[in-house]
């Protein structure tokens, strides 16, 4: 199956494919804080209770494999909308596998499963009659490094509503998605020009304005700034904060500065022992940022969180 959400990494090929041109032509997005889990599901509405709108996922005993081999076990948390959260933990602990369940990108792998439950504004994101480009139009992904489409600044941004028939008022859509990405004054003069001319910083608020464009309700940032010097994560971070209250962010970074700048709420995974002699990532401690990085109930949080992890 291909996928044609704007998101998508540059080998997934930014061409609109027959299922994403029939992702609900002429369907006009819904303001983020106005969720309607309708547009996720393609058979079936199941109501939501009220209490249940300001948590946005639910993942319930989560375990993913490649291939049989568990790369996270048996994770359980709530991710809740209006805020940063940050997940945080060693290499290979499962931290970009775990994210890219949140929009069901790891679907794209072959020998790729789960077990456990997440589930969307109280809808199961693996029930039958879901739509994957209908999850991924609502929850947006951005990755480590920035991958424009080779295309002009504008198009990059233009694709994904073309691609979702939000056509009213293109020009006006991507001046908002530019601008709301802190991008608009350093581009406008050149909306024409390649965003392959942009520079590292610059094409990664252009991911985030590509992004933003299709009106998500989540962002997703796999170690966003990673790639990025100083300035320009500085950039990255101050638009997470001027953005928290429309769009529920939750990112991966390796940076531990960086979750405490950005993050509401930590997740600290780490890597514990299999019966088959392997290692998979477990979900150690999830809190409130500060708890996490000045006072962290797991002796294994507070030796990462303090440098001593090995
Ligand atoms: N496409 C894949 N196929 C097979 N195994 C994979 C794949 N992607 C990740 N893994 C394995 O899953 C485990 C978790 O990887 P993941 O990339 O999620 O970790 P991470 O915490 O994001 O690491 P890093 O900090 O280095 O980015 C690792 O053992 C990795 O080798
Ligand atoms: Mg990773």
């Amino acid at each position: 199956m291909q996928y044609a959400n704007p998101t998508v990494t540059q080998d997934e090929a930014p061409e609109p494919t027959n299922e994403a041109a029939a992702a609900r032509p002429g369907h006009e997005p819904h303001a983020a804080t106005s969720f309607d889990p309708s547009t996720l599901h393609a058979v079936d509405d199941t109501p939501i209770a009220e209490d249940e709108r300001t948590t946005v996922f639910e993942i319930r005993g989560l375990t993913a494999r490649y291939s049989g081999a568990p790369a996270i076990r048996d994770v359980t948390m709530d991710i809740h909308s209006g805020r940063v959260t940050a997940v945080i933990g060693p290499s290979g602990c499962g931290k970009s596998t775990f994210i890219r369940c949140l929009n069901r990108m790891n679907d794209l792998i072959p020998g790729f499963t789960t077990e456990g439950k997440i589930l969307y504004h109280g809808q199961d994101l693996h029930a039958s009659g879901v739509d994957p480009v209908a999850v991924r139009r609502r929850i947006g992904m951005v990755f480590q490094r920035p991958n424009p489409f080779p295309k002009s600044i504008y198009e990059n941004v233009a694709f994904g509503p073309r691609v979702l028939g939000m056509r009213r008022d293109l020009d006006g859509r991507v001046e908002h998605a530019l601008r709301r990405a802190a991008l608009w004054d350093e581009v406008k003069k050149r909306l024409r020009s390649s965003a392959l001319e942009l520079s590292g910083g610059q094409q990664q608020r252009l991911c985030i304005a590509r992004a933003i464009a299709v009106e998500p309700d989540v962002i997703l940032l796999d170690e966003p700034a990673s790639a990025l010097d100083p300035i320009a994560t500085a950039s990255i971070e101050d638009l997470m904060h001027e953005l928290k209250r429309e769009y529920t962010f939750v990112i991966v970074t390796h940076n531990m500065q960086q979750a405490a700048r950005v993050a509401d709420r930590t997740a600290f995974f780490s890597l514990s022992g299999e019966e088959d002699g392997g290692r998979s990532g477990v979900l150690v401690e999830y809190d409130a940022t500060e708890k996490i990085f000045t006072n962290p109930s797991d002796k294994r949080t507070e030796d990462y969180v303090t440098g001593r992890f090995g």
